[in-house]
């Protein structure tokens, strides 16, 4: 018995000993590694087996920029943050809205684009938080949209799902009334299929970014000298221009 205390107690002051890696040491390793989720289309998807999206594009553009290689790792949404804590990779750039629930976790870079929580639904369905009331809502778990949605009084059922797409999909298949989403992935899916979707009201508006391990200050300084660059360079307006036929960026 003292010895399992022992042995878990060690374990614990190892894994709280256990740094983040400065700045300086991922330039000396010469790979930055990089976490997304790669379900949330057009930031961060799989085309077949590549990983792509506008947030992909970013980190890639970014490493590139401070001279390092990028090694991508994909988790589910919901982990992302918490392996950031056990130092399984640098950062993450999964579309995260800045909240302050999550600034106490984790520190967050300056804001990388600007968007909001939107409503989407088939055609002649809810479009506004007042059409919300007695209707079922699905939204992926882990997110603002969650936390937005859960706020408004009167909606009869929030659904969560693991995934984005899987809400999406809840919606397509009647299972749901209304999807609230990312506005410029809501755009982009109602494009996709011209006639089964409409968006409705933006129902709060975020600033996105990328998160480091709290206290890691050197890594957080690059992140931002370099998205500043990009910015000033046009490889950020050419990026947002590609994926979502303007620039994102907040203003
Ligand atoms: N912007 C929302 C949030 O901050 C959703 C992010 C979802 N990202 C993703 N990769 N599925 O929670």
């Amino acid at each position: 018995m003292k010895r399992t205390i022992l042995a878990l107690t060690t374990l614990t002051l190892l894994a709280a000993a256990a740094q983040a890696r400065t700045w300086d040491q991922i330039k000396a390793s010469g790979t930055i590694k990089i976490a997304t989720e790669g379900a949330f289309k057009p930031f961060n998807y799989f085309e077949g087996k590549k990983l792509t999206g506008f947030e992909v594009d970013l980190g890639t553009a970014i490493a590139k920029q401070l001279g390092v290689k990028v090694e991508w790792i994909t988790q589910p949404f919901d982990n992302l943050l918490i392996g950031l804590g056990q130092d399984r990779y640098d950062f993450v750039i999964a579309s995260h809205g800045i909240t302050p629930e999550r600034a106490k976790a984790v520190d967050f870079s300056d804001p990388h684009y600007c968007t909001g929580g939107a409503i989407i639904s088939k055609p002649g369905g809810p479009k506004t938080a007042a059409d919300l009331v007695g209707k079922t809502v699905a939204v992926q778990v882990g997110t603002t949209y969650l936390d937005n949605v859960s706020k408004i009084k009167g909606v009869k059922e929030v659904k969560t799902f693991p995934k984005d797409t899987d809400a999406e999909a809840a919606l397509m298949a009647g299972r749901a009334d209304a999807w609230v989403s990312d506005k410029f992935l809501g755009l982009d899916a109602v494009k996709s299929m011209p006639g089964k979707l409409v968006q409705g009201d933006l129902l709060f508006q975020e600033k996105i970014a990328m998160a480091v391990k709290k206290g890691n200050e050197s890594l957080v300084k690059e992140l931002n000298a370099s998205l500043a660059k990009l910015e000033n360079n046009g490889t950020y307006a050419k990026l947002s221009n590609q994926y979502f036929g303007q620039d994102i960026r907040c203003r």
